[in-house]
């Protein structure tokens, strides 16, 4: 099977050269992937997360991974929380002057009894505030150094929740499709001061999180989500959310905005259950 290899992709380099990226959510999967995409692309990178031994781990491995020249830190920042968000994006300006990029990425998964009549107010509320106020204070902090600046990137992680029906929680699938009408709302205010949000969804990858929520091995969980999409032959890995994130923070897209980037090998399209009902209605005779 192609597809997966964790490597950083080798056709074009410095895509990111001299952008200062702020990630949320930095210490694990999508978020870690992403860093070090960004890094290798000559990005000055901050990650920020409430990891914060796996956290600075990440920036010791990504920055030994570029020879020991990468420009990447770790900030604790927890992104329910205004006061950290701003802490943390004015340590990001105030360590290399400028905030080019700031990807909201955090998430956490919804209640542990996804039923309508089990969910429980608590949980609900703690989806809501970090998958959703979350990005939202990565975009008011990140757009008051922007909108000066007149540019910026701010992107989002929602999910592929929010085009299919995935069979998870209705707190977690109604948080990123909240992250989605935040996307859009965020695009018209911010266009008219040269900046761009976008948000990518994507299917499922083996990162820590799902590998929680599934409690299988990695290899596993890509086997089911590779046999059950719709693009044959291939795994989605972190690493190819983060090549999708890079692109919207490069100069590369610089007049998308507003975009909710499915990133899914057309799963999203395959509402075949009629379909095949006709199929096996007509050869049962
Ligand atoms: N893995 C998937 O299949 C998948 C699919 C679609 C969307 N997503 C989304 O991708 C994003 C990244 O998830 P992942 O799969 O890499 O999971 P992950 O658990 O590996 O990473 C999530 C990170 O967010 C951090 N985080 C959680 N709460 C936080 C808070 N309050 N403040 C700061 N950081 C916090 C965690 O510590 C962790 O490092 C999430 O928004 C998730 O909903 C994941």
């Amino acid at each position: 099977m192609e597809g997966g290899s964790s490597s950083i992709s080798p056709i074009a380099t410095n895509r990111l050269q001299g952008k200062v990226a702020f990630i949320t959510g930095g210490a694990s999967g999508i978020g870690a992937a992403t860093a070090k995409v960004f890094v290798h692309h000559g990005a000055k990178v901050v990650i920020a997360d409430v990891q914060d031994d796996l956290g600075r781990s990440v920036c010791d491995e990504i920055s030994s991974s570029v020879g020991g020249g990468a420009d990447i830190s770790y900030v604790r920042c927890d992104v329910t929380s205004d006061s950290d968000v701003e802490a943390a994006i004015n340590a990001t300006i105030l360590k290399h002057g400028n905030l080019d990029i700031a990807y909201g990425n955090a998430g956490v998964t919804g209640n542990p009894d996804p039923s309508i009549l089990g969910i429980n107010k608590d949980f609900f509320n703690k989806v809501f505030a970090v998958n959703v106020y979350g990005c939202f204070l990565v975009a008011k902090h990140a757009a008051r150094v922007m909108i000066p600046a007149k540019k910026g990137s701010i992107i989002f992680t929602s999910s592929d929740a929010s085009v299919n029906h995935s069979g998870v929680h209705h707190d977690y699938v109604a948080s990123k499709y909240a992250v989605v009408g935040l996307t859009k709302n965020l695009s018209v205010e911010l266009g008219a001061h040269g900046i761009r949000v976008n948000c990518v969804s994507p299917y499922a990858v083996a990162s820590p999180m799902r590998l929680n929520v599934m409690r299988m091995k990695e290899e596993d969980v890509e086997k089911v989500y590779s046999e059950a999409g719709n693009l044959k032959g291939v795994i989605l890995k972190a690493e190819d959310v983060a090549e999708t994130v890079m692109y919207l923070g490069s100069d590369e897209s610089k007049y998308v905005s507003g975009l909710n980037l499915v990133i899914d090998g057309g799963y999203s399209l395959t509402n075949v259950s009629v379909m095949n009902h006709f199929k096996a209605m007509m050869s049962s005779g």
